[in-house]
């Protein structure tokens, strides 16, 4: 081993020591929410795929069917010879979805905040970030060069404070709609109107919002704000079942960034599978909000058969905030002891002193996978 790879496992064994080690759990197969993992059968309360649709059928379907017309990959990027006709009918779609004049389709919603924020403004600028946003709006916010402010977790009174006092040049506010740790919702009605009131963009990302909310259309659709959007996050990768990010947005907007978001100049397209089967989910949801009406049901399960739990959020992400890193490892290991996978969410994704269990619901959990993961969290929280 030579002195560099010392150094790595020094530091390694030394997360190991504090229990703060992130290490990769391999599924070996999975349909809906059972996975396996080493031989052994688990129900899974983690993923974002709220509504079971990435392993649906008419999803995997659409997916291969994109690949036999298109190929593996786009072959480069679409500023090159990599704009396919399905990428361009996905953003047409979801641009009629959200009800706004275009849409932008990145290789992921991580590569959509990064390129948006760091084309949108610049060192004479500001960015200002809900304290609890997603690391994808700090780095591009970082990546901007422009001066990053924090407002603490939904509190608008002091966005507005910082607005008025600190703000210079073109200013972005951004936050969550539904925050992916927290699963708790933003004030956006109020966030629209503090905006307004200082001339600063809002940018909403509806990550976690998408196919759940306002029949699939998200949290801003929902409030009847999208006109008072002007750069609304999405993401094909989460209730959409498939890969991939997306701005919904003005076409000026849309064309301003395919010459200046470098996360979208320099970087292959989207496959065109992740194309296919996101375009199949959109019109999927768009006709039949079964599934949606299933997730709420669930949720509503969910939180019933949690009535003894301490937990938070607003719709499917359901954490329980355990404080100790060490115990929140512990009991998501108890849990997958018992076949129940309940992933423990450590800092830095969350705040010190926060780490949680963070349940997610989806529309593929039966009754008795809710009740039964349930009875087992309660028993070990009891001891
Ligand atoms: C709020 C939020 N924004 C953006 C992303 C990134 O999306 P993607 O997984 O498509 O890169 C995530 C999830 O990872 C998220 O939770």
């Amino acid at each position: 081993m030579n002195a560099f790879d010392q150094e790595l496992t020094r530091w390694l064994a030394a997360r190991d020591a504090e229990g703060m080690l992130r290490a990769r759990r391999t599924v070996t197969r999975r349909d809906g929410v059972s996975v396996g993992i080493d031989g052994k059968e688990y129900v899974s309360f983690c993923s974002n795929d709220y509504l079971g649709l990435a392993t649906d059928p008419a999803i995997r379907e659409a997916a291969a069917q994109a690949a036999r017309d298109w190929g593996g990959g786009a072959g480069t990027s679409r500023l090159i010879s990599g704009d396919l006709a399905i990428v361009r009918e996905l953003e047409d779609e979801l641009a009629a979805w959200k009800g706004t004049e275009a849409a932008l389709v990145f290789p992921t919603g991580y590569m959509a905040n990064l390129g948006v924020l760091s084309a949108l403004v610049g060192r004479e600028d500001t960015i200002v970030l809900d304290r609890l946003a997603h690391a994808s709006l700090v780095d591009g916010a970082r990546l901007s060069g422009a001066k990053l402010l924090v407002f603490p977790h939904n509190d608008v009174g002091r966005l507005d404070a910082v607005l008025s006092t600190h703000a210079r040049g073109r200013t972005i506010v951004a936050t969550e709609s539904i925050f992916s740790m927290d699963g708790d919702r933003a004030p956006l009605r109020p966030l629209v109107e503090a905006c307004e009131r200082h001339g600063a963009l809002l940018l909403v990302d509806e990550a976690h919002a998408l196919g759940v909310y306002g029949g699939g259309r998200g949290c801003v659709a929902e409030e009847g704000l999208t006109a008072r959007v002007p750069l609304i996050i999405g993401t094909l990768s989460k209730a959409l079942g498939s890969q991939g990010g997306f701005v919904a947005c003005a076409r000026a907007v849309v064309e301003y960034l395919v010459n200046n978001a470098r996360s979208f100049v320099y970087t292959t397209g989207i496959t065109p599978a992740a194309a296919g089967g996101a375009l199949s989910a959109v019109r999927l949801l768009r006709a039949d909000d079964a599934r949606i009406r299933q997730l709420w049901y669930n949720r509503a399960l969910l939180r019933t058969a949690l009535a003894d739990v301490p937990a938070g959020g607003d719709g499917p992400i359901c954490p329980v905030i355990i404080g100790d890193a060490a115990r929140a490892v512990a009991l998501s290991g108890g849990l997958f002891d018992a076949g129940w996978w309940v992933p423990a969410i450590r800092p830095p994704t969350v705040p010190q002193g926060t780490a949680r269990l963070r349940i997610t619901v989806s529309a593929a959990h039966t009754g008795g996978q809710i009740s039964g993961m349930a009875a087992v969290l309660a028993n070990l929280l009891s001891h």
